[in-house]
């Protein structure tokens, strides 16, 4: 029958056929050429046909979300060790080099690509042998390709059709895109697991990543082939070194210097025997290969008992709750006594009562938290039914408690100043001197901090003439902001650091930025409602923002040097310990040609200390310096600073 006679009904119940054969059988019975030609007769005989948007949206639809689905090859998980021994034990079963790579902590899993390449099924790992379909969810959210190129791994398509494509991996969030959502959900796994498998996507999703270790169908040999591979397929790989068997333990320290530099969280170091055919002879238990295994960081969780809640005001009005645990914890290194509870939604799912027997982790060795309550107390914890603060009204807003006058509260006010102080790292003015400012009424408002005299200042408790001078000395020199500084201070909630430095780099002025409407922000990398609420944000910071410009400059992109947009970019940069290839002066003159600053010292705003490959400090804990120290303890307060080595900066800056 000839095509032009058939009707719209006709089409739809063929294409159907097809897309069935094609997508869920995966055996095709006509060419792509055959199958685009019914696809456009019946784009102009019903344009509105919902098959075409069947087809547009990839055939598994939402209604699939969440089906049971079985792993042709079960998802095992990896056998754990804790000590250099162990590990040594289990690398002297096989030959050949070994691939390290980060353990992420994230989503495990499984995308299947079938005859001409097409994603078809992508699912969860469930319990290994059956998982859950996220296949539209995948489309839409992962950062992968749609399709992959087959010839890319030597696979004619009749081959790859017996035999599917298999790619695995870990869905994750990045801990800067977490930061974003970190009032709403407990951590960065769970925000990544939850937005999976959600049903109904809205429009402002975490952004997830994901990061492939494992090639199944291809003719790889060996687990740096198959990394090499996927990199080619274009879906990111692992990172991963390949070392030799007497690197294990050099190399287990190294991931754990690196751990704080990378943007995601890990819970140790995945060891895979290189090879495949040394993978095959060593086969698998039940539960796990043996050609694998995951060295875990020590120390990352503890329990203890939940001794209170203290409920603090942020400067966003948001009124968040505190644990406070006794005896204290010893994780990674620091003693943890209080820990984030995010929000009141948090505190209701984990039903927390005082006296509680808690699992307390610190994910990524940073920012510690509650994992759970294993029960035990009897006093539950109640939700304060006014502002900790200021006393007034509160409002819930689902998972959120909050102050209702945020503009008249004195905690709100005071994040506020605290946030501005420290991000424009205006020293000598910590919490305990702002809120002498404000209680005395001198600086309400960040622009009062331009006003302050020397005489003002040493009327304050602990505050003499000499600080004093000092004090206002600092303001001035803090007249000067760059844009990113500026904006970040600004304190709007979707207003961090790296999207504070994306604006500036595209807007390059205050004025233009606050033209903006939400259609000219809205684009790639930026949605619709990070996009209104940066343009509420800066409007309700209208009169803010005038105030502070009567006293200070914004130094505005054009008139910065050619280095803008370099890769140290905004950057501050400080160096200790003995560079091996440059003197201290050439590197700072590589730093700010590189379009970054020197810094004097180490701050909570740092962004990056080098450590020189002449020390040996970034291995062992003896030899640190004090910048080191200082640096890492605000590290593990949760102020992302980068550690790297002077090696790395070459990298970086080349
Ligand atoms: S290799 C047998 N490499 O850890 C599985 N897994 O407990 C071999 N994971 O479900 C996997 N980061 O999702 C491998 N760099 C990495 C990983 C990694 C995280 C997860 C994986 C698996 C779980 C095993």
């Amino acid at each position: 029958m000839s095509l032009m006679r058939r009707s719209p009904e006709e089409l739809e119940r063929e294409i159907r056929h097809h897309n069935r054969l094609y997508w869920i059988d995966n055996a095709p019975e006509i060419s792509d050429e055959e199958y685009d030609r019914l696809v456009r007769e019946l784009e102009r005989l019903a344009p509105d046909s919902p098959v075409l948007a069947e087809i547009a949206a990839g055939a598994a639809t939402t209604d699939e979300l969440g089906d049971s689905v079985r792993h042709e090859q079960p998802m095992l998980s990896l056998d754990k060790c804790y000590t250099e021994e162990v590990l040594g034990r289990w690398a002297q079963n096989f030959e050949g080099p070994i691939v390290t790579s980060p353990k992420i902590d994230g989503v495990a899993v499984s995308l299947i690509f079938g005859g001409r390449g097409h994603l078809l099924r992508a699912a969860t790992r469930g319990d290994g042998r059956q998982g859950e379909d996220i296949t539209a969810n995948a489309r839409a959210l992962l950062p992968i390709p749609g399709r992959i190129d087959l010839k890319k791994l030597g696979l004619s398509p009749s081959a790859a059709r017996v035999n599917a494509v298999e790619i695995r991996g870990e869905v994750f969030l990045t801990l800067s895109e977490f930061e974003r959502f970190k009032n709403v959900a407990a951590s960065p796994r769970n925000l990544a697991a939850g937005t999976l498998k959600r049903k109904h996507p809205s429009a402002d999703l975490p952004r997830l990543s994901f990061f492939a270790y494992d090639l199944l169908g291809s003719p790889a040999k060996s687990e740096w082939d198959k990394l090499a591979l996927l990199g080619e397929l274009g879906v990111q790989p692992v990172q991963a070194r390949l070392i030799g068997r007497d690197e294990l333990q050099d190399s287990y320290l190294e991931w754990v210097a690196r751990r704080p530099t990378l943007d995601f969280e890990l819970d140790g170091v995945v060891y895979k025997c290189d090879s495949l055919d040394e993978q095959a002879r060593l086969g698998s238990t039940a539960h796990h290969p043996r050609y694998a295994i995951a060295y875990k960081f020590q120390g990352d969780t503890g329990e203890s008992q939940l001794a209170d809640v203290e409920w603090g005001v942020s400067r966003t009005g948001a009124i968040t709750p505190v644990a406070v645990v006794t005896p204290p914890v010893l994780l990674s290194g620091a003693m943890i006594k209080r820990c984030s509870l995010h929000n009141l939604g948090i505190v209701r799912k984990l039903s927390l009562s005082l006296g509680d027997t808690v699992v307390v982790t610190r994910r990524g060795g940073v920012i510690p938290h509650i994992e759970e309550s294993r029960g035990g107390g009897t006093i539950p914890v109640i939700p304060p039914r006014e502002c900790p603060s200021c006393a007034g009204p509160v409002v819930v807003r689902e998972d959120l408690l909050l102050c209702a006058q945020p503009a008249d509260c004195r905690g709100a006010r005071l994040g506020t100043l605290e946030h501005y102080v420290s991000t424009i790292r205006l020293e000598g003015f910590g919490p305990k001197v702002l809120a002498q400012l404000h209680d005395r009424g001198m600086v309400k408002e960040p622009a009062d901090l331009y006003k302050l005299s020397a005489a003002k200042l040493a009327s304050l408790d602990l505050v003499g003439d000499v600080l004093a001078r000092k004090l206002t000395h600092r303001i001035r020199e803090r007249r000067h902001l760059t844009l990113p500084v500026f904006l970040q201070a600004l304190g709007i909630p979707v207003l961090g650091k790296s999207m504070a430095e994306q604006l500036a780099l595209k807007y390059r002025s205050l004025r233009a930025l606050r033209a903006l409407s939400e259609e000219d922000l809205i684009g790639p990398g930026l949605r619709e409602t990070t996009a209104r609420q940066l343009v509420e944000g800066l409007a309700r910071q209208g009169k803010r923002i005038d105030a502070l410009l009567e006293y200070v400059t914004v130094e505005e992109r054009e008139h910065d040097d050619g280095a803008v947009g370099g890769p140290l970019s905004g950057k501050s940069v400080l160096f200790t310990g003995k560079l091996m290839t440059l003197s201290r002066t050439e590197a700072q003159e590589r730093v700010s040609q590189a379009g970054g600053e020197n810094a004097s010292g180490v701050s909570k705003n740092l962004d990056i200390l080098v450590i020189g490959d002449g020390d040996s400090s970034l291995r062992g804990a003896h030899a640190k310096s004090s910048k080191q120290r200082k640096a890492e303890r605000y590290l593990k307060e949760g102020h992302p600073i980068e550690i790297i080595t002077e090696r790395e900066l070459l990298e970086r800056i080349e």
